[in-house]
Formats: C-alpha cells, sequence, structure tokens
C-alpha cells in the first residue's frame, strides 16, 4: 500500500510539472548517492521522510536497440541515455582473455575472416578476435538503424570497457556459462583487481560500482568465496508463470539480490525478495508498459535495451525498497 501511495504521489507532482528529483539521468548523476537519498527540503518544522530509492536502469548490452550489442557506440548510447549500468557478458578466449561478447559462438554478431570469425570464441585468440567486426551484423539486421560507422566495431575486451568508462559509469558483468569455461571467475577478479572500480556501497545492490551477475549460482558462490565484499545477483531462469518466492530460499547467503526474467515477477515474489534484503532486477523490458508494472511491483532495477524509454519512467515512478537492515 505505501509504494502504491507512493506511485500515485509521484504521477501527481510530475502531472503538476515539478518532480523536485535530480533526475538528469547522467552517467554522473547516476554515480552519486545524493540523487537516492531523497532528502526533501524541510520546513522549520517539519522533515519528510526518505522517499523510496529510484529503480536503476541497466543498459542489456549498451542501448542495444540502437547500436550493436557490447560494443562501446552502444555504451556511449547508454550512458548518454541515463543509464546507471551498462552490461557486460564474458566469453573467454583461448589464451584466456576476457573479451564481452553474449554468445559463446562467433557466427551471430561477428563478421571477417572466417578462420579468426566463426566458430567457438573459446577456440580463438585474442588476436585473431581482433580482425573481426561486430557491428556490419547490426546494419544488415536493422537497416532503419544502421551507421556505416558501426562497421568499425571490434570485440571490446573487459579491461578495455572498465578502463574507458572508470569514473563515468557502474558496471554490470556477468559470468556467461562458467561451468564451460573454468577459470572465468579468477580472470574477472584480477582484471577487476588491476583496473576496475573498488566495491563499494551498502547492502543494496542499486547502490554499487560493479555488480556480478550469473544464472549459475556455483559461479557466484566462488566468487563470493573469493571477494566477499562484491556484491553479487542471481539470474533466474525463465520459467512459464509467476516465480514461487520459495527459489528465494539461501541467496541471501551470497548474493545482493536476484535477475528474474520479467514475465515471472509480480508483486509476491517482489516483497518476499525484499523481506529477505534482495533486490528484485527483471530482464529485458523494452515495453513502457511493462516497466510501469514492474516499477509499480517494486523493482530495484531493470534490463533494458532501450534506456531512453526506462529513464522517464523512473523519474516518474519511485520503486524499489528502503535502505535494508
Ligand atoms: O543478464 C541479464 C540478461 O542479460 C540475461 O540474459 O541471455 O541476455 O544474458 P542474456
Ligand atoms: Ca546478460
Amino acid at each position: 500500500m505505501r509504494r502504491l501511495t507512493a506511485v500515485v504521489m509521484a504521477l501527481t507532482v510530475v502531472a503538476l510539472g515539478c518532480s523536485g528529483e535530480d533526475d538528469s539521468g547522467s552517467a554522473g548523476g547516476a554515480l552519486s548517492s545524493s540523487r537516492r537519498d531523497g532528502t526533501a527540503s524541510t520546513s522549520s518544522t517539519t522533515v519528510a521522510p526518505p522517499a523510496p530509492r529510484s529503480t536503476v536502469v541497466i543498459a542489456h548490452r549498451g542501448a542495444s536497440a540502437y547500436a550493436p550489442e557490447h560494443t562501446f557506440a552502444s555504451y556511449d548510447l547508454a550512458l548518454e541515455q541515463g543509464a546507471d549500468y551498462i552490461e557486460q557478458d564474458l566469453q573467454m578466449t583461448a589464451d584466456g582473455q576476457l573479451v564481452v561478447l553474449h554468445d559463446p559462438i562467433l557466427d551471430r554478431t561477428a563478421r571477417g575472416p572466417a578462420d579468426a570469425c566463426t566458430g567457438p570464441v573459446a577456440s580463438k585468440t585474442l588476436a585473431q578476435l581482433s580482425a573481426c567486426d561486430v557491428g556490419s551484423w547490426f546494419n544488415e539486421a536493422h537497416p532503419d538503424r544502421a551507421d556505416p560507422a558501426f562497421a568499425q566495431l571490434r570485440i571490446p575486451t573487459l579491461r578495455e570497457v572498465l578502463e574507458r568508462y572508470a569514473g563515468r559509469a557502474r558496471f554490470y558483468i556477468e559470468t556467461k556459462s562458467p561451468e564451460a569455461q573454468p577459470g572465468m571467475e579468477q580472470a574477472l577478479l584480477d582484471v577487476l583487481d588491476e583496473v576496475g572500480p573498488p566495491a563499494d556501497g551498502t547492502s543494496a545492490a542499486g547502490e554499487r560500482s560493479v555488480i556480478i551477475q550469473s544464472f549459475s549460482a556455483e559461479s557466484l558462490r566462488l566468487v563470493h568465496s573469493l571477494r566477499p565484499e562484491l556484491p553479487l545477483v542471481l539470474l533466474l531462469v525463465t520459467s512459464g508463470e509467476p516465480l514461487d518466492p520459495a527459489i528465494l530460499d539461501g541467496v541471501g547467503d551470497y548474493a545482493v539480490g536476484v535477475g528474474p526474467s520479467s514475465g515471472n515477477v509480480d508483486e509476491a515474489l517482489v516483497d518476499a525478495a525484499h523481506s529477505q534484503c534482495l533486490d528484485v532486477h527483471p530482464y529485458t523490458v523494452d515495453d513502457p508498459a511493462e516497466m510501469t508494472r514492474l516499477i509499480a511491483a517494486g523493482v530495484d532495477g531493470l534490463f533494458t535495451n532501450a534506456p531512453d524509454v526506462l529513464r522517464p519512467l523512473v523519474a516518474a515512478l519511485p520503486g524499489g525498497r528502503d535502505a535494508c537492515g
């Protein structure tokens, strides 16, 4: 009821043209904790309670609705559109380097010499992958959004992403299929130790400079054992209906949140997660009506390919939970 009242109040405020919050949506704004502190102006006799935190905007593979996924172009645009986090999916090369690419097989998004740019990433060296263009596929698939410059885009390493956006982005990094890529977790921690932002913040996932996500609880448990200060989010496999809150049991032992498929999320799941101090970050939502439903249900963040669609909704609709003990 508190959340519903807050949503109605926020919509009323927006309708009056006075949001009263800094929702500039810039990456710099996202990195400031003050936007979520929510302390209202005071009169001589009244101090308003803290507002609920905003729902964080997680750019899924960057602003991948508009630019080739997991490229500097998609990350640059995501930050321009006000994303709080940019997402990285990890693959590991034959010579043990972490690159940012969703698929374990190159063929969908890579173009270039067949010996270097087709087949499993795990069979290629980083030097081979440097010959691959990961933008032309997007121009072929989306001629309405094509840009000749996209053909120059290359597969970035995790290190390159962390270095390029240091101090101006938050990172949401997935250990992808880690059971098939032994050593991925240690390689990730090595890169973070060298060039990543330090782990920071409170118990809330939405206030961290870096979050590690995985569908593999085993992978997250390993990371937790090695770096207990890192915030972790367990991704939940898509099912046909709202999830049984029992799926959350034990997750809080190592993670600060869960990432369910958006269609499996209802208010009961969100409330159950919040009662265990777990944040809820559903994936992947581009439809504004579905975004609105999930924000009203109280989710703490959303993965989206279109940060420009989500950002104004977050500005209008407070979501998430208050600080959790
Ligand atoms: O990591 C959240 C979401 O991205 C999971 O799905 O396949 O896009 O990595 P996928
Ligand atoms: Ca992902």
